[in-house]
């Protein structure tokens, strides 16, 4: 690595030239003195050529004769500044035309010489092309990482005011959205009654109730999903029996997947999965999970729920063989409002809530995905919170996890492993 970036730093301190020119005698004598000064240099005779050139190495700092057949030195100044804009360009005019050169700074040029050149005059102005490029790549790197600096502070900042907001706002929706619910079902059933079915333009109402139940379903959804990230205060710890619980999950998600072929598999028989935490957040990440796996897998495929003991954690895992995640949207799915599916199936906030609810309980979430064969979400939880106020003496069960998490790291003390994380 160390050697890469020093490699790296010597390469573009390396001044590296491209002589344009159709007189060969003058670039190749201009070739040799300049590689004597270690710059690293590059031929073309023709504007042309020197276009095609940069396409595929445009780090270079181009000198160019203003008189040559074909595409001029203007004309070719031109493209470059117009295709390459970070490339500069030093002139070489011939020795009555300096207006070429007042045209040429004006379309973009570093700077003109003309011919006959002197040799340390050109050789000063190459110098002072490369830095200028360097110092604007520096300013470039520089502005792109503060860009980037500025957009994670934000990113938190709103992170933060949306686990304060959504508490109010899911809160205050719920109210009205139940009696939302209320009404669209009373509309329903006196829609479907005997009196009714004559009504004039039934069918538009009832493709109203429709929109409007599929619109009080999604909000449901939010505000449950921000609910349950939100429930810190209401935390409610006690034993919980993840095997039960990953039951439970398979229920809730099997209407998800009642249209695909899916073969549920259990990986549970290392761990009596009995733990002290919150039941009813678990069941969430349980669900968020599984919907996600369900939601991958587009015909058939498999879906593995592990379960194991790990000294003082457990690890809960769900796998699928579905669709996988691309690279470039690994770094987002913990996004809030992140999500690849139509509207009416994600809202981007499972995985963001997921995430909250996993750290708040003292566990961790990883994953590993590949595009076309699946993904595995991994949960490492404590099998005792100790987040939880209730978590002292009054509680037995949990004492005796803590117990027999004290035996064990007693144990691996004296087997010379740590289970401290
Ligand atoms: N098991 C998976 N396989 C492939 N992609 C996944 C998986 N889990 C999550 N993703 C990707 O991550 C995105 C974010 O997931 P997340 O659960 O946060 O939101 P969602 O599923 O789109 O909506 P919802 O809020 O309803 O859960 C998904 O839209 C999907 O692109
Ligand atoms: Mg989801």
């Amino acid at each position: 690595m160390m050697k890469n970036a020093a490699q790296n730093k010597e390469a573009k301190s390396t001044v590296r030239v491209l002589l344009v020119d159709d007189e060969a005698d003058f670039r190749s004598t201009a070739a040799k003195r300049l590689g004597r000064r270690q710059m690293d240099v590059t031929q073309a005779e023709s504007g042309e050529q020197c276009l095609e050139m940069l396409e595929k190495d445009p780090d270079r700092v181009v000198v160019l004769d203003v008189k040559m057949p074909g595409m001029g030195g203007i004309e070719t100044l031109a493209h470059i500044k117009h295709r390459f804009s970070g490339t500069e360009v030093i002139l070489l005019t011939g020795h009555a035309s300096a207006e070429d050169g007042v045209a040429g700074i004006k379309k973009g040029a570093f700077d003109y010489l003309t011919k006959p050149i002197e040799f340390d005059h050109l050789l000063e102005k190459i110098r002072q092309a490369h830095d200028k490029r360097r110092r604007e790549e520096e300013k470039k790197r520089e502005q792109e990482f503060r860009a980037k600096m500025e957009q994670q502070m934000i990113a938190t900042e709103r992170l933060a005011a949306l686990g304060t907001l959504s508490t109010g706002v899911a809160h205050e929706i719920n109210n009205p959205l139940a009696m939302m619910r209320e009404s669209s079902g009373y509309m329903r059933a006196v829609l479907n009654k005997e009196e009714m079915s004559a009504a004039p333009r039934r069918k538009d109402l009832e493709r109203g109730l429709d929109m409007i139940e599929k619109g009080i379903e999604r909000i449901r959804r939010i505000t449950h999903l921000l609910l349950g990230f939100v429930r810190k205060q209401d935390q409610a710890f006690s034993e919980t029996r993840l095997k039960e619980l990953i039951e439970e999950s398979l229920e809730l998600v099997a209407r998800e997947a009642k249209d695909k072929e899916i073969q549920f598999v259990r990986q549970m028989e290392d761990a009596d999965g009995i733990i002290w935490s919150d039941p009813y957040q678990i069941r969430q990440v349980l669900i968020n999970l599984l919907t996600n796996a369900v939601h991958a897998i587009a015909g058939e495929g498999t879906i593995t729920i592990g379960l194991r003991d790990e000294n003082a954690h457990v690890v809960l895992s769900v796998t699928d063989t579905g669709e996988g995640i691309p690279r470039e949207n690994m770094s987002k799915i913990f996004e809030p409002f992140f999500s690849t599916k139509p509207t009416d199936k994600g809202t981007g906030l499972g995985l963001y809530v997921t995430r909250g609810i996993v750290n708040r309980l003292g566990g961790e979430i990883s994953l590993d995905s590949r595009v076309g064969r699946g993904t595995t979400f991994c949960v490492v939880l404590p099998k005792c919170c100790r987040a939880d106020a209730e978590c002292d003496e009054n509680a037995d069960i949990c004492n005796d996890i803590l117990k027999k998490i004290k035996e064990m790291k007693n144990d691996d003390q004296n087997t010379g492993e740590s289970v401290d994380r």
